[in-house]
């Protein structure tokens, strides 16, 4: 049988290569729920909506279409991998992803692309909010400073030099709203399973959660 899985965790601790990785080799379909809120961030900063002052977002949230291309996120007919991992969106993010509507609007489609199982999602609610009967539920964890090591070095690849004060005082901040806001904060769902990825490579990650997933895709 195909099941859900479904990854959350703090920014930066390697949720998404992760994700990516256990999904191809269990040959299910991956989706970066989180890449879904930066496209939506990015849809209102390039269009110069001021998202912060607007009551209601309904009518121009209809008019961004958001979906995957394989792992491509393709925001009305474009693809916007290198948009959305800017600082800037980086910085806009977490504001924009404590807006209701636009939780509402991504979470009606993340939920639609888990209608078939088989899908490997990682973000901050996918457990407690959109697959709350997933089948496995993973919750990431690692120290800051580790993190925003990983996370400087994934710009540097992409050509963004960044020092790791302002990338750990953005995770910080993002690790702050996304915890605290009122809508579907980021917590531990009661029955996921922590993994502490401080002191384990991209492999041993992924080693742990396919298992983890195998054992149950076969006990079923
Ligand atoms: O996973 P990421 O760093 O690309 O996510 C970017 C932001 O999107 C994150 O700071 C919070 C938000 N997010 C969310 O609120 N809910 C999700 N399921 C995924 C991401």
């Amino acid at each position: 049988m195909k099941i859900v899985i479904a990854i959350d965790g703090y920014s930066g601790t390697g949720k998404s290569s992760t994700a990516k990785q256990v999904a191809s080799r269990l040959g299910y379909t991956y989706i970066d729920s989180g890449a879904m809120y930066r496209a939506v961030t990015y849809y209102f900063l390039s269009n110069n909506i001021p998202f912060k002052k607007i009551d209601d977002l309904k009518e121009m949230l209809g008019a961004c279409d958001i979906s995957f291309e394989g792992t491509s996120v393709v925001l009305n007919g474009k693809k916007i991998d290198a948009e959305i991992r800017t600082m800037e969106v980086n910085h806009n993010v977490s504001p924009v992803s404590a807006i209701s509507e636009v939780r509402a609007k991504l979470v009606e489609q993340q939920r639609k692309m888990g209608d078939n199982k088989g899908v490997v999602m990682d973000g901050r609610d996918i457990g407690t909010v959109v697959f709350p009967d997933a089948e496995l539920k993973v919750f990431m964890t690692a120290d800051m400073d580790i993190r925003a090591e990983r996370r400087r070095k994934e710009l540097e690849k992409r050509g963004i030099i960044e020092s790791l004060e302002v990338i750990k005082e953005n995770l910080k901040e993002r690790d702050h709203i996304d915890s605290t806001r009122k809508d579907s904060p980021l917590v531990m769902a009661s029955d996921a399973i922590e993994v502490d990825t401080s002191g384990l490579t991209l492999t041993q990650q992924i080693d742990k959660i396919v298992s983890m997933a195998e054992s149950i895709i076969y006990e079923n």
